[in-house]
């Protein structure tokens, strides 16, 4: 296992989100009740329970590559019937047999292909006027700092206008786009944190660099939330 992993190993979810994030979406969807919703990069799966109150009789199917977070997901719902948990590459959604979705639910695991990728390949595997909801890094300010941008390593964030304009060309109207709380995110780096303190005595070379970027991360964020974060978008195929 690599260092990254075991700092990451049983964590209630793997980025910022929390149930409010969930309901404000799904109240906005109009989904039937037997709806068929696909979380993709589903990770550890802390929002399967959110997304199941809106589905009494519905099917909800979580797919991640990483096998432990798959496991980790299946664990906590193996006594619930409406929750499959599989290995799988969201750049193949459409191939799920579960395909084609009513609404795919993807949290902070979009940028992994790209927006405009990710939506294609979103697109080709929902219902007519099915859904899409997904959190995605962006710059909150018209002028972020050095710090903010640093803070994504290399990936360029949108800024709202930018990331609706994406949404749209790839087939979507944009039905709402709200900004993920502060509390989202200090519910991925509380624990993260907890389980660095942990780790600390005992760890070799390798994890303690690993246990010292993750916790540089935690307080990066915390210098330039005003700055930078997740918006959550809600959109539908049209
Ligand atoms: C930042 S984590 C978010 C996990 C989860 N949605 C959450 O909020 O706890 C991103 C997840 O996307 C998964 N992932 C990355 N690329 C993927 C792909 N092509 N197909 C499926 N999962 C992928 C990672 O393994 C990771 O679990």
């Amino acid at each position: 296992m690599t260092a990254f992993f075991e700092v990451h190993k049983d964590l209630p979810r793997e980025g910022p989100g929390e149930a409010a994030d969930v309901h404000w979406a799904l109240k906005r969807a109009a989904l039937r009740p037997d709806a068929i919703v696909c979380d993709a990069g589903c990770g550890p799966g802390d929002d399967i329970q959110a997304l199941l109150r809106h589905l009494p009789a519905g099917h909800l199917l979580a797919v991640d590559l990483h096998a432990p977070f798959v496991a980790q997901a299946e664990a906590r719902f193996e006594n619930e019937p409406r929750v499959d948990a599989r290995v799988g590459d969201m750049a193949q959604l459409d191939t799920q047999p579960d395909a084609p979705f009513d609404l795919i639910w993807c949290a902070g695991a979009l940028y992994f292909l790209g927006v405009s990728e990710g939506l294609g390949v979103f697109r080709k595997a929902l219902k007519e006027n099915g859904y899409v909801a997904f959190s995605e890094p962006a710059f909150l300010t018209d002028e972020p700092s050095q710090a903010a941008r640093s803070f994504w390593d290399g990936y360029e964030p949108s800024s709202e206008a930018e990331l609706r304009a994406k949404v749209e060309a790839a087939g979507f109207k944009v039905l709402g786009i709200k900004t993920v709380s502060d509390a989202a995110w200090e519910n991925y780096y509380q624990p993260m944190e907890a389980r660095i303190a942990k780790l600390r005595a005992g760890a070799n070379a390798e994890l303690s660099k690993a246990l010292d970027e993750n916790q540089a991360e935690a307080e990066s964020w915390r210098k330039v939330k005003g700055e930078t974060g997740y918006l959550l978008v809600l959109a539908q195929a049209v």
